[in-house]
């Protein structure tokens, strides 16, 4: 995990509530921003998209994760999510976000931007399954 200043956690949680306000959630109505810290320093938001075929949708976090790899980062610092109660990362962008380093600090917080917790990917996926176990398979 890495130690970051309160002014680093408060420029994440800012990017990741602007994100948010970019949330396409007209059948949850449930926005998340997100925002992804490479560890060279580039920042990626995602918001969740969702779908009138709802299984469809995506959700913040891995639409953030996604970017980012498609632009030739795959090694992340941290993670800020927002949602307005402090929702935390679903099964799914827990295991997307394993894929890339259990290390990754993941910053929860709420609408008005107050840190609900401060983890890593590893304290939010125990036992994550990685690519670790596929090798020499
Ligand atoms: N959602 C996210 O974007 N991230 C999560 O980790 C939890 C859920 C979205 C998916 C859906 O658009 C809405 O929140 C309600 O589930």
């Amino acid at each position: 995990m890495s130690r970051l200043s309160d002014e680093e956690r408060r420029g994440l949680i800012d990017l990741a509530i602007e994100a948010r306000r970019r949330a396409y959630a007209p059948y949850s109505n449930y926005g998340v921003g997100a925002a992804l810290r490479t560890k060279s320093g580039r920042i990626f938001t995602g918001c969740n998209v969702e779908n009138a075929a709802y299984p469809t949708g995506m959700c913040a976090e891995r639409v953030a994760v996604f970017k980012a790899v498609s632009e030739g980062e795959r090694e992340f610092e941290v993670l800020a999510v927002v949602t307005s109660n402090g929702g935390s990362p679903c099964g799914s962008c827990r295991q997307v976000l394993a894929e890339f380093g259990l290390d990754t600090t993941v910053l929860i917080a709420d609408g008005q931007g107050r840190l609900i917790q401060e983890t890593s990917v590893a304290g939010l996926l125990p036992g994550a399954f990685t690519p670790e176990h596929l090798k020499g398979n």
